[in-house]
């Protein structure tokens, strides 16, 4: 049967790069459910929709015209034909994001699309790497893999800082800190990094370069 490996962490965790490194090792799809919260956002904000419009939302959430490509080399995202995978990681949406997120009807259209997409992925690929926030805890608790990836908030702000703006000096991380605490804060109704769930793996990086990260999500899987 295909595997399902179910991999949450908070911003900065380094997430999305291990879990795609990890999806490549394996041979198998890769499913960025972030994606799909920003791809929501930026439809809003280019449609002209009220984020606090809770209905409207939904029902853009609904409609979105949203493909994504599930090879972790190349993870492609568009809406309406257009490749958005640079413009749903602006700082407009980053800072708009959780207004969707934390939309409980937006959160149940798009974690049951999830759902499916995780059973097509694995299918094609014989396997799956899906990541986000509730990945192990609501849309696949089921998972064959479920690990939490948390990190000290200064190892998160310093990955962050450097991602977005190729440093990690102190005015660079300063200022990296209300992209990634902030929005930490503003998503804590719907997730929570503290404590994993029960028979989530909790795997914390702070002290791990990259490749460390890789080889011990790999190590969990094969465990
Ligand atoms: O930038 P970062 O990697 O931290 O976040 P992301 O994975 O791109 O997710 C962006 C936002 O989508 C988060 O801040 C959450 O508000 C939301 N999200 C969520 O609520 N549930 C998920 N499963 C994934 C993302």
């Amino acid at each position: 049967a295909p595997v399902v490996i179910a991999i949450d962490g908070p911003s900065g965790s380094g997430k999305s790069s291990v879990s795609r490194a990890v999806a490549t090792h394996f041979g198998f799809g890769y499913l960025d459910t972030g994606a799909m919260y920003r791809a929501v956002t930026l439809w809003c904000l280019r449609q002209g929709i009220d984020l606090t419009d809770a209905g409207a939302v939904v029902a853009a959430a609904k409609d979105l015209p949203l493909g994504l490509g599930a090879d972790p080399q190349d993870p492609t995202v568009e809406l309406d034909g257009d490749d958005i995978a640079e413009a749903i990681r602006t700082s407009e949406v980053s800072a708009e994001v959780s207004k969707v997120a934390t939309n409980l009807g937006v959160r149940a259209v798009l974690q049951e699309q999830q759902r499916d997409l995780i059973a097509i992925i694995a299918d094609d690929f014989g396997g799956v790497v899906a990541e986000g926030r509730d990945i192990t805890t609501v849309v696949a608790p089921d998972a064959d893999v479920r690990i939490l990836l948390t990190a000290s908030e200064e190892a998160r702000l310093a990955r962050r800082s450097t991602q977005l703006h190729g440093t990690a000096d102190a005015a660079t991380v300063a200022a990296t800190h209300d992209e990634v605490v902030r929005r930490d804060r503003d998503d804590s109704t719907v997730s929570q990094f503290t404590v994993a769930a029960d028979g989530v793996v909790l795997l914390d990086t702070s002290a791990l370069d990259f490749d460390g990260s890789v080889a011990a999500v790999i190590g969990i899987v094969e465990h």
